[in-house]
């Protein structure tokens, strides 16, 4: 697979690759402050759940890192007060608060601030390792369902770079390239922001997949068209009962799918349930800036002053969701029973 590391940590320094500048840019950006991991959040140049997850981590090591204090009382509190402040950089993605309570959860372990300036480094680096491996596995089971299936829709980029490796949804895509297991992947190109169209048909290219790229309100017409046998989408947050957020337009596809009685599916590693949620109900949607859709680049493509509603998200009803593919196993309805009962073998209990 030929696709950049999109999140790096070495020698204690962080980069990321700015998913802004692609396709035809590649760059790297170094991360030095807090404020920095905050603003590259906001502003995409990282972006995808489990990849936004990661980042905050090493994010937060950073930060920690850079505290002078040797009273660790004063060092957690400093610490806490970091994780806050980045947990507000974006709402909806749940792996982004996961990851930083998975290195606050270290800190009462710590025998001092040094050691525990350490846990939070080896932490946010065995949250970006299992996120490789649960990908890798989302792949392996991805490719068992779509086994006798080519011609595959999907939207957004939960692909390699929104994540540490291999991606979600795109994971059977890259691992059946390496396998010789050919796909045509029609990939929409997500208005506003256009992950579809500058990451998701430049990645797959990338790994030499056959990729197609229509816009979003050709959804419809090429599932009959091009004889679409499933759609194979990303999350941002799973709720208890399976229902799903993830980026706009996404609803739209799952109710296209079930209109043309083809499998839709969900690809998630087990960081993206959010059990706190009984359904989608209460999942926030981020409501990003009208420049998204009044402006394409720098120029106006709306009258001034036009009124805009721009929800970056929307919640599938787990109703329209054939399966939910993770690292643990495939999860099939009813989801409210199923959910639960794999997520807590996961965990041993
Ligand atoms: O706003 P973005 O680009 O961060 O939205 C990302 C998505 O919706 C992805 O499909 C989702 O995070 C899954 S990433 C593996």
């Amino acid at each position: 697979m030929n696709v950049p590391v999109s999140v790096t940590w070495q020698d204690g320094r962080l980069t990321i690759l700015d998913q802004q500048k692609l396709p035809h840019v590649t760059e790297f950006i170094e991360l030095e402050t807090i404020e920095d991991v905050y603003d590259a959040i906001l502003a995409l140049n990282v972006r995808g759940a489990p990849a936004i997850g990661i980042t905050a981590a090493y994010g937060l090591a950073l930060a920690a890192a850079r505290h002078g204090t040797d009273e660790l009382d004063a060092f957690e509190a400093l610490v806490r007060n970091d994780a806050a402040y980045l947990a507000g950089s974006r709402p909806t993605a749940v792996n982004l608060a996961w990851a930083l309570e998975r290195l606050l959860g270290t800190l009462p372990n710590a025998r001092s601030v040094a050691d525990a300036k350490e846990r939070l480094v080896a932490e946010a680096e065995a949250i970006r390792a299992e996120d490789e491996a649960a990908c890798r596995k989302i792949g392996e089971y991805g490719l068992e369902l779509l086994e006798g299936k080519t011609r595959i829709m999907t939207i957004c980029n939960a692909g390699s770079i929104a994540t540490a490796k291999y991606g979600t949804a795109l994971a059977p895509f890259h691992l059946g390239s390496e396998r010789g297991r050919a796909f045509e992947v029609f990939a929409c190109e997500t208005r506003p922001v256009y992950q579809g169209s500058r990451l998701t048909v430049w990645e797959l290219q990338q790994s030499g997949v056959d990729v197609t790229l229509i816009t979003d309100s050709m959804a419809a017409h090429t599932i009959g068209a091009k004889g679409i046998e499933a759609i194979i989408v990303g999350a941002d947050r799973i709720a208890a009962n399976g229902d799903t957020a993830n980026k706009i337009g996404t609803l739209n596809l799952a109710i296209l799918a079930q209109a043309f009685g083809i499998p839709f599916y969900v690809a998630a590693p087990v960081s993206t349930f959010d059990l706190s949620l009984e359904n989608g109900q209460d999942i926030p949607i981020e409501e990003r800036k009208a420049e998204e859709l009044t402006h394409f680049g720098k120029a106006p493509i709306a009258p001034e002053a036009t009124a805009v509603y721009n929800p970056a998200f929307d919640v599938t009803p787990s109703d329209y969701i054939t399966a939910i593919i993770t690292e643990k196993g495939i999860i099939e309805p009813d989801f409210s029973q199923n959910i639960p009962r794999l997520l807590a073998a996961a965990a041993g209990r």
